[in-house]
């Protein structure tokens, strides 16, 4: 039996990165698993990868049309949901100086009301069930506070708020539904490395160190083995839980 044995797991934004190798992980451990992305190609490339227990949904995250699309086809194919990763998200360089309202509110709608919708979706598809695990990916940037990405800390800090609230509400409610957040520091996946090929001159000034900036940075596995025990019963007592994982980034040293 795998840890995560029948359960059934939407992923977001798992066309690649880290969604990826968490859809990969879900579904080595047991999961049917629905891989969800705007990039289609890439996206039905990891579900024939994984084989009979996934399957590819085009899916905008900020949709609400799109959400209930995806809950309505899950449930038809699989029977039910009982795990969401809200993983898709975008990351744009902008400190307060400089982020225009346009780059703010593009970031917000997908980082936080994508999510929201997620959330909002997720509760009402797993309230009949025996149980669910929503696992919000947000960042160290979403508890730390970036200089160098206000609008993308802002709404990973959305995320996390929203996470508690999540935590609570199903707790008070009686459903069986533990909602929690995730905080990587940086992960070696796209997002990253596409952002340091658009940097101008003078932005971002301490990550020009390539060495020492990837030597902080995990593996996707090591992220998505959160996930999956979040996503697992093994975890049925964590809710509400903001879980950083930058090995110590965040400490003080002496
Ligand atoms: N990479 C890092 O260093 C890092 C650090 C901390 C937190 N995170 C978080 O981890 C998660 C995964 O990031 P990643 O590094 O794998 O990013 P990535 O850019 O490699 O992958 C993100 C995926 O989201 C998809 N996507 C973007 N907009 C979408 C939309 N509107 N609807 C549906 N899909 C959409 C993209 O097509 C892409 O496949 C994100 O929430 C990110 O904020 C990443």
């Amino acid at each position: 039996m795998g840890r995560v044995q029948n359960k059934v797991a939407i992923v977001t934004g798992a066309a690649g990165g880290l969604g990826a190798e968490d859809a990969r992980l879900l579904a080595r451990e047991g999961a049917k698993v629905v891989v969800t992305d705007i990039d289609e190609d890439a996206g039905r490339k990891v579900a024939a990868e994984i084989g009979e227990n996934a399957m590819f949904l085009r899916h905008d995250i900020t949709s609400e049309s799109d959400w209930q699309a995806v809950m309505k086809a899950t449930t038809e194919r699989f029977g039910g949901v009982d795990v969401l990763v809200n993983n898709a998200a975008i990351l744009a360089y902008g400190t307060i100086e400089d982020t225009s309202l346009e780059l703010w509110q593009k970031i917000q709608r997908i980082n936080s009301d994508g999510y929201f919708l997620g959330c909002k979706y997720a509760v009402q598809a797993m309230k009949s069930r025996p149980g669910g695990s929503i696992v919000n990916m947000s960042s160290l940037a979403g508890i730390g506070g970036m200089s160098s990405f206000c609008a993308y800390s802002a709404s990973k800090g959305a995320v996390a708020a929203m996470t508690r609230s999540i935590a609570a509400h199903c707790r008070m409610k009686g459903y069986k539904i533990r909602c929690n957040s995730i905080h990587p520091d940086g992960i070696k996946t796209p997002m990253v490395f596409n952002l340091h090929s658009t940097l101008k001159p003078g932005q971002m000034p301490a990550v020009r160190d390539a060495k020492e900036a990837l030597s902080r940075m995990a593996e996707p596995r090591q992220i998505a083995n959160l996930v999956l025990f979040l996503a697992s019963d093994e975890s049925d007592f964590i809710n509400g839980a903001e879980m950083r994982v930058d090995n110590g980034w965040l400490m003080w040293a002496d």
